[in-house]
């Protein structure tokens, strides 16, 4: 699905927090947002969603402004699972909510396309470790055979192997489904390995745009800054 973004703006009472992005996520293409913590990366996902309501612009959605949200599948900033649900309850939610119960074959499809054993269903989230519930809630994401998947840091809080087990896992399934995928990141390593093409946000705007294999090349002042922000931060962990 082709995501064109027109001059959105989103403000939160005096916080101006989006003032004019214009950007295009191009279909079947994985697409890296970039930005310093709190310039509204999530908030343009969840605008996207259409979990929050736009104050001003325009989304457009393969060139429409309605969309069936059913087509977008979401893997949620924290990863979000339900403490009292389990793995199954979890990844059917949408399912399970609305009460339908036939759902134990579609989880254990779901759960095998992130590398984790259908057994697993039955455990609580406090039961499995931490790459396992990404795992999870990535299997949560796709459980609906999405068209759209928003991954919200997928990788933070993992270690640089569960890292790069996750970052192979994403790249393979937007790849084998053609999904079109927008993922917001502060791992540089997983933008270069899993994006095509990224848009870095600064000051409510689109300060730069380019290819991922580019990124490191950039001239902008901003996202020059920010990259070795990151760098520092990493190295001092
Ligand atoms: N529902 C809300 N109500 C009020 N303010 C909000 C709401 N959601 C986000 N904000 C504010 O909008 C700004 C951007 O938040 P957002 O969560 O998009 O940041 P972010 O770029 O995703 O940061 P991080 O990298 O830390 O996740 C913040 O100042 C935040 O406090
Ligand atoms: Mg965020």
């Amino acid at each position: 699905m082709k995501i064109e973004i027109q001059n959105l703006s989103k403000s939160f009472g005096k916080n101006k927090v989006l003032q004019g992005v214009n950007l295009t996520i191009e279909k079947n293409k994985s697409t890296i947002i970039l930005g310093k913590s709190g310039c509204g990366k999530s908030v343009l996902l969840k605008l996207i969603y259409q979990l929050l309501q736009i104050d001003d612009g325009h989304i457009l959605y393969n060139n429409k402004k309605n969309v069936d949200i059913d087509r977008f599948g979401m893997l949620f900033q924290y990863g979000a699972l339900f403490d009292s649900l389990t793995v199954g309850e979890n990844i059917a939610f949408v399912d399970y909510i609305n009460n339908k119960l036939n759902f134990r074959n579609k989880v254990a499809n779901s759960l095998k396309e992130v590398g984790l054993s259908p057994d697993i269903h039955k455990k609580y989230p406090a039961e499995i470790s931490g790459g396992m519930k990404k795992r999870v809630a990535l299997a949560r994401a796709i459980y609906k055979k999405p068209d759209v998947i928003f991954l919200d840091e997928p990788t933070t809080g993992l270690d640089p192997v569960n890292s790069d087990m996750i970052n192979e896992l994403i790249l393979r399934i937007i790849q084998k489904k053609k999904m079109t995928a927008i993922t917001i990141t502060h791992d540089i390593q997983s933008a270069l390995k899993t994006g095509h093409n990224y848009h870095f946000l600064n000051e409510g705007i689109v300060e730069d745009s380019g290819t991922c294999k580019k990124l490191l090349q950039s001239k902008n002042k901003f996202l020059n800054e920010f990259l070795l922000g990151v760098k520092n931060l990493q190295r001092n962990k």
